[in-house]
């Protein structure tokens, strides 16, 4: 159940069978070319709602801008400062704990958000209320990461991955863009600015090829990265 679509009496009605809540977290960066900008957003949000619907679990509303300062040298990309993105997870948090919510679960899209979210869901655990939180990373499950080895092993590169794309492709395909050969882009360094990180990455992608996606992928990334968080939610649930 998607709580944007959902009315108070049955929030209420829900709260009476299950303290658990899927959290899609997102970013809206470039990625690529090719690449959506809303593409860790766009998945998050998607993989969480159908593994809700699979549990008969509640799904919040995305948080679409995380942690991406270093993409800011390519137009359209927005980022929160860490300290922002932290206190907009607490009160999107707290907010729910006021309502009876215990337990939550980050369905994450963008690698970047992944170490202050971390740190969120520690800071939330040594909290009031009994809350406990977890926060994964959709590509890192089980299957996923193993059908996303099989599929491009090291073409998958760690930004604007093909299977980062494909989901997209799968999910919005009046969306998809043109693909020219773009062959693979320079593996990850280190980098300390936005200019320099596109200095480093002269068109966004770092160590992928996405011109292997294709929508027929996505659908098979999609099932699977859901799969798994239908398995790891259950898991989380049951302590
Ligand atoms: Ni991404």
């Amino acid at each position: 159940m998607r709580l944007d679509l959902a009315t108070w009496p049955e929030i209420d009605a829900y709260l009476t069978r299950s303290t658990g809540i899927l959290i899609p977290v997102g970013s809206t960066e470039q990625h690529g070319p090719s690449g959506l900008i809303g593409t860790d957003s766009l998945c998050a949000e998607a993989i969480a709602q159908a593994a809700a619907t699979r549990l008969a679990a509640l799904v919040g509303p995305v948080l679409p801008v995380g942690v991406a300062e270093h993409h800011l040298a390519f137009a359209g990309s927005l980022s929160f400062s860490r300290e922002t993105f932290l206190a907009a997870m607490n009160d999107y948090a707290q907010s729910l704990r006021r309502h009876g919510f215990r337990a939550f679960y980050v369905v994450n899209g963008h690698g970047g958000n992944i170490a202050a979210l971390r740190e969120w869901a520690k800071t939330s655990e040594a909290g009031e209320g009994g809350v406990r939180a977890r926060a994964v990373n959709w590509w890192m499950g089980r299957r996923t990461a193993a059908l996303r080895r099989e599929l491009y092993g090291d073409r998958e590169g760690v930004h604007a991955t093909p299977s980062e794309i494909a989901v997209t492709q799968h999910l919005f395909p009046a969306a998809i863009k043109s693909m020219p050969t773009e062959g693979v882009a320079p593996a990850a360094q280190s980098y300390r600015s936005p200019e320099e990180y596109r200095a480093r990455y002269p068109d966004g992608r770092v160590g992928s090829d996405p011109a292997l996606a294709t929508p027929a992928h996505g659908a098979a990334i999609f099932a699977s990265a859901v799969e798994d968080v239908v398995e790891d939610y259950a898991q989380f649930l049951a302590g």
